[in-house]
């Protein structure tokens, strides 16, 4: 039986770029696999785009173990990543639970947000053996307390700041590393200096993989899509006009 992480390690052995993309439930998971992705992110995203928060920092615990547990029943070869919501890990010790409770669900791999200041957390579950997926740049739990969505390495101390940390998160001996909403060059500055795969979302072409929220590629979520998507299909149209043809049959029977 393959493991799922292979389908991080061979991308720096001149294996194609990562193709990931999240997921939150049976059928999309089980569609998204079978297409052939190679990374499955049930992201906190879930917050925003299956469970109608205002941002991530209102997503529990016990939500992303129902969603990771769905989605798992629909995975059988990408690489599942289990994300660990706002608040679930401010000490080794919560961060541990978490990551086990996590894992337990399905997850092969666990992702938090953060660099230096979650170093002590990093090693802790590191060293537990939990396979984990870092998240550097702009970072959605973070988005009260910065009050909205920026991009980040926009100063020569930032994007010092951010390669630093990324090179911190491949001494911890975290697997992978998401790089959000980063400018381009920085982006590509920080995967030319680390040796583990990073994998970018806003961040330009210059990451050894990509990931988008699915609900952003196909076009299911028409309220907001980020400016760097172009959406691949019309699935909330395709929602709107079969409930409105459904009506209509119902009613002029
Ligand atoms: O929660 C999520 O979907 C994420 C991706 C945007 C990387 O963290």
């Amino acid at each position: 039986m393959p493991d799922p992480l292979d389908n991080l390690r061979n991308v720096r052995d001149g294996g194609k770029p990562v193709v990931a993309l999240t997921a939150y439930d049976y059928p999309t998971g089980r569609l998204v696999d079978e297409a052939g992705v190679d990374v499955i992110l049930v992201g906190d995203s879930l917050g925003m785009v299956v469970l109608g928060y205002e941002d991530t920092s209102h997503v529990s615990l016990d939500e992303m173990l129902h969603h990771t547990r769905a989605t798992r029943r629909g995975v059988k070869r990408a690489l599942l990543v289990g994300d660990m919501p706002y608040k679930t890990y401010e000490t080794p010790e919560q961060a541990l639970a978490t990551a086990l409770a996590l894992r337990k669900a399905g997850a092969d791999m666990v992702k938090l947000e953060g660099g230096r200041e979650k170093e002590a957390e990093l090693r802790a579950l590191v060293e537990a053996g939990i396979p984990m997926m870092g998240h550097l740049g702009m970072l959605p739990q973070q988005v009260v307390e910065e009050g909205g969505y920026k991009k980040k390495g926009r100063s020569e101390v930032e994007a010092e700041r951010l390669l630093a940390d990324a090179q911190l998160l491949e001494e911890i001996g975290v697997g992978a590393i998401v790089l959000e909403s980063l400018m381009k060059r920085v982006a590509r500055a920080i995967t030319e200096s680390i040796s583990i795969p990073t994998i970018g979302i806003g961040s330009g072409k210059g990451c050894d993989g990509q990931i988008l929220v699915i609900h952003d590629l196909i076009g299911s979520f028409p309220w907001f899509c980020p400016p760097f998507v172009t959406p691949k299909a019309d699935v909330a149209g395709a929602i709107s006009s079969s409930v409105r043809s459904y009506i209509e049959e119902v009613q002029n029977r």
